[in-house]
């Protein structure tokens, strides 16, 4: 029986252009390995959607003035198309936000709710009064607690990659208006991750051949515990939970995204009229399910995403996670926040798509973080692609179409050399059969570009402009032999550089589809008798000019040095108009005083006020003050601050405040004036 397979690529969110980064880390290696097992004539299936929930898409849309259903349609359409353009040849491109979704996700969660793996908690979230709402995952910026680095996410961080909840977050800061939230109560839904660990251990331990980057990643894990994880989430877009106490409750993002796997199978079932066609992968424990992520996936595909089917039951579980590590440009982090990167869709306006599959593929972050650089990828086109393949394609084509009158010449008796030659195939066949099963995508290629560097030696030794003098049918064997390296190329190399392979095939007479051949027949080829190539043979890899690796990597810089400036400065507030002067008698009515905080604590049901009692000399005055949302209590204990002495007492929550604190107060903030010097008396005048 044919292997069943099912190949899934990260579902990229769906707020923002394609870069290098998503190709190289879950697109170009799932792709590969896609287009091989088709080959093999494997029965696989290959799904991929965008993820249309989420923080990053509601930030998205807030900083747009957009709907977040306009954003994800918006960037739905681009991303399919700029992945058809790198050829990723899914069988189905869905989307999280589609019904098929939505029910199959609220069926998952109830499953799991009912197997007992899902439990309600009363907790504390994070909650910006100025923005009057909660602050889940995203919203949340701070320090990471783990690093110790600025810019960590409420949900991750991207520099350790650890993963968080926002209340975990050092000196956290509400991300659209910059103020520090506080905790508030609401009521969440969480996966009992727990209850898993032993099953996951044991299930971890059966897949030895894992990379290192997934075992590590999980070991460390399992080190620290697992623990129950909020699977539910205050916000309005999303999907719905589906329980009568959930009223305004929406899944994580991170728990709906891995089903839509599920949903675009049984979508794409739907869509070639068998409904029930997914069940033949999803519920068949002999089916292959293989994940392509970015490592930055790690934890949720080998950890998460399982304990939810093991939780389920009935569904199959992952065979393997080949998860890459990061691509860098020019040295630098990618980065879609300052705008580094370089844009999928900005690439085609310049290059064609095979070259950046064949450089990515060459320097393709499986086992460490990998570096783009625009001088190598022009060095790896002109001198690799272009002058070893290409060349070996354009000379071999042009004598045949010279000396043999544009058909493929018989093929006589073999010489050693030419037999040598022939045996390569087989060999590189099987070298990259292996590489292939594998996930070593990149040896792969290198396999290939080796087959193709023998095939050149071989033209350049058999002078075949020399032979056809002295021996033309032993020159016309020498052409067949390099057609036919040329033949089993073009299928070797499919997988890898689709578009060109299937020129190559069409270049060389050849009906049809090189995509549609056999793994099988590799090494076994064979052309019919005076087979005509193609009439315009042309120039099938071209080189990269100079001027063009010049502007690409100016505007790189541009980038960066435009990523460089200065974050932009939140805009100031707008200045209060003067008030009318004022004699230098009525100033002297205002008693301020110097007064130290002896203790200071927040008004319970107060979110705002802190009360403090302050030595001014004279006497302890209690003074209640708006500061609860800029200040802990004991942040202002010892501080020496300026008291407005003579201030008629007022009432506060029902308490008396006896005179007031002066603090600086720009926008959205506020720093209460103190004194710099620690040794300024109480109850010294302030003038
Ligand atoms: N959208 C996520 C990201 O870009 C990946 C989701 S993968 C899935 O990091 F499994 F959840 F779908
Ligand atoms: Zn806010």
């Amino acid at each position: 029986m044919s292997r069943k397979i099912l190949v899934t690529s990260a579902l990229p969110y769906a707020n923002g252009p394609l870069h290098l980064g998503h190709l190289a880390g879950a697109y170009l290696p799932a792709d590969i390995y896609v287009r091989y097992q088709r080959l093999q004539k494997r029965d696989i299936v290959y799904v991929c959607a965008t993820d249309e929930h989420g923080v990053p898409i509601t930030i998205k849309a807030e900083k747009e003035g957009k709907t977040p259903q306009q954003i994800v349609d918006f960037y739905h359409e681009q991303m399919k198309e700029s992945f058809a353009k790198f050829g990723m040849s899914f069988d189905h491109f869905s989307a999280t936000h589609r019904q098929i979704h939505h029910e199959t996700s609220q069926d998952f969660f109830l499953k799991l709710y009912e197997n007992g793996y899902i439990e309600k908690q009363e907790i504390q979230q994070m909650f910006c009064d100025t923005c009057n709402r909660f602050l889940p995952d995203r919203y949340i910026e701070g320090t990471c607690p783990n690093c110790g680095k600025d810019g960590a996410r409420g949900d991750q961080c991207e520099k350790c990659g650890r993963w968080l909840s926002p209340e975990e977050i050092v000196k956290p800061k509400c991300k659209i208006c910059g103020n520090t939230p506080h905790l508030r109560n609401s009521t969440h839904w969480f996966l009992q991750l727990e209850k898993f660990q032993d099953r996951l251990a044991a299930w971890l331990d059966s897949k030895p051949n894992w990379k290192d980057n997934v075992k590590k990643f999980c070991q460390q894990w399992f080190e620290s515990g697992l623990q129950p994880r909020c699977i539910t989430r205050d916000i309005d877009w999303g999907i719905p939970v589906p329980l009568e106490d959930a009223k305004g409750k929406v899944l994580y993002v991170w728990f709906d995204a891995p089903i839509g796997y599920v949903s675009a199978t049984k979508e794409w079932a739907q869509q070639i009229g068998q409904p029930e066609k997914w069940k033949e992968y999803w519920l068949n424990p002999d089916c292959e399910l293989v994940h392509f992520i970015g490592k930055d996936n790690i934890v949720f595909h080998a950890m998460v995403w399982p304990s939810v089917l093991m939780g389920y039951g009935e569904y199959v579980l992952p065979t393997d996670i080949p998860a890459n590590e990061f691509l860098n440009i020019e040295g630098e982090k990618i980065s879609t926040s300052r705008n580094y990167a370089i844009w999928l869709h900005e690439y085609l306006e310049e290059f064609p798509a095979d070259y950046l599959r064949f450089y990515l593929n060459a320097i393709a972050p499986e086992k460490a973080d990998a570096n783009f650089t625009w001088e190598e990828f022009q060095l790896r086109i002109n001198s690799e692609f272009a002058d070893i393949y290409g060349n070996l394609v354009n000379r071999s084509l042009t004598f045949i179409k010279r000396f043999a009158d544009g058909k493929i010449p018989p093929l006589g008796a073999l010489t050693a050399d030419d037999q040598a030659t022939l045996n390569e195939i087989a060999a590189t066949k099987a070298a990259m059969t292996d590489a292939l099963e594998t996930y070593q995508f990149k040896k792969a290629q290198t396999d290939w570009m080796n087959l193709a560097r023998v095939g050149n030696q071989y033209f350049q030794r058999s002078a075949p402009w020399e032979l056809q003098k002295k021996d033309p049918a032993a020159c016309g064997t020498v052409l067949h032999v390099c057609a036919l390296l040329i033949k089993n190329l073009a299928v070797l190399g499919a997988p890898l550089l689709p578009f060109t392979m299937q020129q190559a095939w069409e270049l060389l007479g050849e009906a049809g589809n090189v995509h549609e051949q056999a793994w099988e027949q590799i090494g076994a080829f064979v052309f019919q008798e005076g087979q005509p190539i193609a009439q315009n043979i042309g120039v099938l890899v071209s080189k990269v000019e100079d001027k063009k690796i010049q502007q690409q990597k100016e505007k790189l810089a541009k980038m960066l040095s435009g990523a460089e400036t200065p974050q932009a400065q939140p805009a100031a507030a707008p200045l209060l108009e003067l008030q009318p002067q004022i004699t230098i008698d009525e100033f002297a009515k205002i008693d301020l005083r110097a007064g130290k905080v002896l203790s200071a604590e927040r008004v319970p049901k107060s979110e705002k006020l802190i009360k403090m009692q302050i030595d001014i000399g004279l006497e302890t005055r209690q003074i209640l003050a708006g500061i609860g949302k800029f200040y802990e209590p004991e942040q202002l204990v010892g501080k020496t601050v300026i008291v407005v002495a003579n201030l008629k007492p007022a009432k506060l929550m029902g308490q008396e405040s006896q005179g007031m604190v002066l603090a600086g107060v720009y926008g959205d903030n506020l720093s209460v004036s103190a004194f710099e010097k620690a040794d300024v008396q109480p109850g010294a005048k302030v003038r």
